[in-house]
């Protein structure tokens, strides 16, 4: 597995592989999720190559860039042990030279759910992202369904602005209890961690609501919410959307969307699921 801190390096060899390339984005910090990306993108393809970047431009100031959770030395243990074919790790001012003036905004889908509570995270996203296509020129892209919106972003951008690559979504990969996987699970206290819970409980509470009938969005809401405040967790936001457009739904049709964002003391944690309405 070849590590690659340099853009001219990685294009050397983006150019030198042959056949398919699939590609992982990550800000590090592996875990189950990143990995079961990593699993999809060997199955299809000739190459497989990860990027790690803790990406300065996807955080507001307020946020955890300087603490975000770093073991570079375990991350590339565990992609040596996957057997990939590189590591793409660049520092910030290998992305970000002195002077970087330019970006890219999806409209309208990078201001609803993530992107209300966090101006400009999308922006960031997609600007590092259309820059490792660039360099790296995949033909596939592996994302996970846990950052949904993420997902209809990239899905957009792609399109937009015709990159050819294909955007494939893992299936969110969860801990027994039902936590989603995440990089900053590790943030939790024993007591945070284990009322964390109540994320995917309270979605699993929406998809029973909806299942036994419920058409009402703002019902379904209530009672998550209800059902969350037994916790110590405080809602940021829950949402009932169209998959693909992430508006609002009035009323519960077809695929329904239901996300949330819950603070468990500083930490914020998301989740989701998409419900099937018969
Ligand atoms: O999902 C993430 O970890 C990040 O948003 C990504 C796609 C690596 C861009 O920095």
């Amino acid at each position: 597995m070849k590590v690659i801190k340099t853009i001219n390096e990685m294009r050397k060899l983006t150019i030198e592989m042959s056949g398919t390339v699939g590609f992982i984005p990550t800000m590090g910090y592996l875990h189950h999720g990143h990995l079961s990306l990593v699993r999809l993108a060997k199955k299809k393809n000739d190459h497989v190559v990860v990027s790690i970047f803790v990406n300065p431009k996807q955080f507001q100031p307020n946020e955890d860039f300087a603490s975000y959770p770093r073991d570079t030395e375990k991350d590339l243990q565990l992609l040596q042990d996957a057997n990939i074919d590189a590591v793409f790790l660049p520092n910030v001012s290998e992305m970000y030279p002195e002077n970087f003036a330019t970006y890219i905004t999806i409209e309208s889908l990078s201001k609803k759910l993530e992107g209300k509570s966090r101006p400009g995270h999308f922006q960031g996203v997609a600007t590092i992202v259309a820059k490792l296509f660039n360099i790296i020129q995949p033909q596939q892209a592996y994302f996970g369904q846990k950052d949904a919106q993420q997902v209809v972003i990239m899905k957009k951008m792609v399109s937009d602005l015709q990159f050819p690559v294909e955007i494939v979504v893992g299936p969110t990969i969860r801990e027994q209890d039902g936590l989603a996987m995440s990089s900053r699970n590790v943030y939790l206290s024993e007591k945070e961690r284990k009322e964390a819970t109540i994320l995917f409980q309270s979605l699993k509470l929406a998809e029973e609501l909806i299942r036994k009938g419920e058409r009402n969005p703002v019902s379904v809401k209530k009672e998550m919410n209800d059902f969350i405040k037994k916790s110590v967790g405080v809602v940021d936001y829950i949402s009932l959307a169209d998959p693909d457009t992430l508006d609002e739904v009035e009323n519960i049709k077809k695929n329904t969307l239901v996300s949330l964002a819950v603070f468990f003391g500083k930490t914020r944690l998301i989740d989701n699921i998409v419900v099937h309405s018969v």
